[in-house]
Parts: structure tokens; sequence; C-alpha cells
């Protein structure tokens, strides 16, 4: 299937299924104004909104509470959320939700607001202990035990994908873990996807949650094919991210290309508005992709780089405290990470980067990893993105904290095309320190 069939070619081993996860997705300008209808259509009367003090600033707040008065529906607002949640900030949330007695649930924000809507959710419907539920073998990993309430997810940002898929990302902050929690049964029961949202992003958050996108979509292309990873004891359990698959190839390639196409754009201009919204519907396409097929290296090296971060400040961002911005710790390995992972599966590199615009005339397969490399460190240049990890204050002598760091995301990492070890890791952030 798609530009290399035999990609998808049954092993003895491997799975021979794979789910489509459809999303309910509302699409268009304007369209968070309709959130009081859509609330009504999925029964709601009580609904905790929930969002975070910089979202207030804006008007998609008000324009999502006053629909759901115009409906007739009771509600009650939650601005605690933390952007890049914590264990205590999900459990604060999640104590809200269980007090308010709601029947649904409305997300208005980033991934941060989204994650943190679908873990309150979760706890309020089926109470217990936070780690319950988190992937093993850092929690339980405990399977969901039924449906949740309905949440509407609007996003504010154009690239987590959060609104399409079942994963809500934490911090543990005892241990310095990014983990998480995954399951189908955490997927918002529609997105509402305002593109309108997007004209009043500054540059670099248009540029980091784009490149986050751009990520999304890569990795689960060239993810590990599911009939290469190991068939579920229980078919009803197979995993949320079950490797790239016919499905979640088809939205990374379009979202692929329009990226490509639209991301410099958006970034330079806010005033255009056909870029911008071209790609907040690239940021859902891709998450519908990543949300089947899963990520894998550069994902799991992002984090690593967010939490070892010494005194980064992006620009546009809250300067009250050092970080490093979830799509901008993506990126900036991603180009030393394709270099590498490109012999898994060449034909997809190669692909993968004639769809974001390189000139690939010419080319064979052996050159792939290189050209996907130059087209988004090419992407960076335009965007005026840092150029390396040194960029952001790191330097050789980080690499094998940085790689302890990534290895435990075993579950993101063995979803690449080419295994990887800790020795391998650290060699990919040194290849990630300086493009230019
Ligand atoms: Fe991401």
């Amino acid at each position: 299937m798609g530009c290399c069939h035999h990609y998808f070619t049954q092993t003895p081993e491997g799975d021979d299924a794979f789910v489509v996860d459809a999303s309910r997705i509302v699409f268009g300008p304007g369209c968070l104004a309709e959130a009081g209808q859509h609330a009504q259509a999925l029964g709601m009367r009580r609904v905790g909104v929930f969002t975070d003090r910089g979202v207030l600033g804006h008007p998609y707040v008000e324009t999502v509470t006053r629909a759901l008065a115009a409906a007739g529906i009771d509600f009650a607002v939650y601005d605690q959320v933390k952007v890049e949640p914590t264990d205590g900030s999900f459990q604060d949330a999640a104590r809200f939700a269980t007090g308010g007695r709601f029947d649904g649930f409305v997300s208005v924000g980033g991934g941060s607001v989204i994650d943190t809507c679908k873990a309150a959710n979760l706890y309020s419907s089926h109470p217990a202990d936070l780690l319950a539920y988190v992937n093993a073998p850092i929690g339980e990993g405990r399977a969901v035990p039924g449906l949740l309430k309905p949440h509407i997810a609007c996003p504010t940002t154009c690239g987590t994908g959060s609104e399409v898929t079942g994963v809500a990302v934490f911090d543990l902050s005892a241990k310095h873990l990014k983990t998480g929690i995954s399951s189908r049964l955490l997927k918002p029961a529609l997105a509402l996807v305002d593109p309108a949202v997007a004209a009043s992003l500054p540059a670099t958050v248009v540029a980091a949650s784009g490149f986050d996108a751009l990520s999304h979509a890569l990795e689960a292309y060239t993810a590990l094919p599911y009939t290469r990873r190991a068939r579920p004891a229980n078919a009803a359990l197979r995993p949320v991210y079950q490797g790239a698959n016919p499905w979640s190839d088809a939205s990374a390639l379009q979202a692929l290309e329009s990226i490509g196409t639209h991301l410099v754009r958006a970034v330079r201009d806010a005033g255009d508005a056909e870029a911008r919204t071209e790609m907040m519907y690239a940021g859902t396409l891709a998450g519908i992709a990543f949300g089947t097929a899963g990520c894998h290296i550069p994902h799991a090296m992002s984090y690593a780089v967010a939490g070892l971060v010494r005194d980064y400040r992006p620009p546009e961002y809250p300067q009250d405290h050092p970080m490093v911005p979830h799509g901008m710790a993506v990126i900036l390995n991603a180009p030393s990470v394709y270099r590498w992972t490109a012999p898994g599966c060449p034909e997809r590199h190669l692909h993968g980067a004639q769809c974001l615009g390189a000139d690939a005339r010419g080319a064979t397969i052996v050159d792939a990893g290189e050209i996907l490399a130059q087209r988004i460190i090419a992407m960076m240049q335009e965007t005026l993105f840092p150029g390396g990890l040194a960029a952001i204050g790191f330097g050789e002598a980080d690499a094998p904290a940085l790689a302890e760091g990534a290895h435990p995301q075993q579950r993101l990492l063995t979803n690449s095309p080419r295994p990887v070890g800790k020795a391998d890791l650290a060699g990919l952030f040194r290849g990630a320190m300086q493009y230019w």
C-alpha cells in the first residue's frame, strides 16, 4: 500500500490486523460558537470547562461559555491547568471534576489543557490511584474499565493533535519523567477545531506547534509497521500506538504535504489566513496519524531535552521559568534521527521529504536520510528556529545524561524503524547539537 506496499508484508510473529480509530471532527472558522449545540447533542447538562490562565486572555473561553449558556447548559470553569502538566496538577484537576458533578467536559486550550481534561474525566469517572492507568512499567498500565463522559476538545494551537488522540502526557514529578496514560476511551467525543484561533498566535508558537505536527506525521509514517509488532494476546487490547498502518499513512502524507507548503508562510505572516487555517487542519491530520501509529525517537528524545533544560527561555513564551516548547524539543532532534533511521525504511524517508517539498530529482534511497534532514533544516532556518541543541544551551558533554533521560521512553523507542539503544541515543544527541 502507499508508496512502498511491501512495508506491510505479513511476518510470522507480527500482528495481522490494525485498528482504524476514526475521530469525530468539526472544522471551520467560527465553529467554537457551536459548542453549546454540540454539547446539547451529546446530552450534556452540566459541563466542566477546562482552560489555563494564558488562554483566558483570549476570547475563546468566553465564546464557548456563552454558547453553552445559550443552549441552557450549566457550567463551571477550571482555569488552573498547568502548562506541561504534572501528576499533582492532574490530581488537582480530577478533584475539581469529581466535586463538580459534571456530565460532560469541554477543554479550550493547547495540548496541556486537553490532556488535563482527559485525565480529569478519567479519574472522576473511574476513581483510582493516579498510577493505576499510567503506562507500564512506570505505572500499573491498568485498562480503563469503561466509557468516560463526553468531552469536546477545542484546540487553540495548531499542532498538538491532542483533540483526536487517546493519550494524556504529564510529568511524574518525583521521578522527573514524562509519562502518560493511553486508551482509546480517553479520546474526546468531538474535536471542535476553529482555525480562526490561529490568527492570534505568536510566530514562535506557530513554528513550535507546526514542527510538532510535522514530526507527528513523519514519525507516524516512518514508524515500525504494525505487521512487525507483536500480535496482542487480547485482540480487544491492541495498543493505541500500533505502528504505521494504511490509515495513519493517509493522514500523515496529507499533513506533510500541507505542512511543507504552509508552515513557513504561517510563521512569517500572522495575516496569512490561508496558511494558518491549513496548519490547523494539518495539525489535526497529523494527530490522527500519530494517534493510531505512535511516534518514535524524536519524541522520546524531546522529553529528555525538555527535562534537562538549564536557562533557555524561548521568545514569545512566558519568561518566568526556563523551558523548551514541546515542538522545539522534538524538531531539534529530528534531522539527526532521520539521518540514522533512514536505512530502516529509506523509501518512506525519501517520500516524506518529497511531501515536505524537497527536490529529490536524481536521488537514490541511499540519500534518503540526508535529503529529509536537509529539508527539515531548511524549514528551521526559514522560520528563524534555533540551529540545534547547542543553541538552547546544551553541549556534547550532556549527551550521556540526555540519552539516560530518553532511554526509559521504551513505548516510543520500540516504535522506531531501527532498533535503538542507549549508546545510539547519545550519538543521536551529539548529532543534533549544531546543524548550521
Ligand atoms: Fe508532539
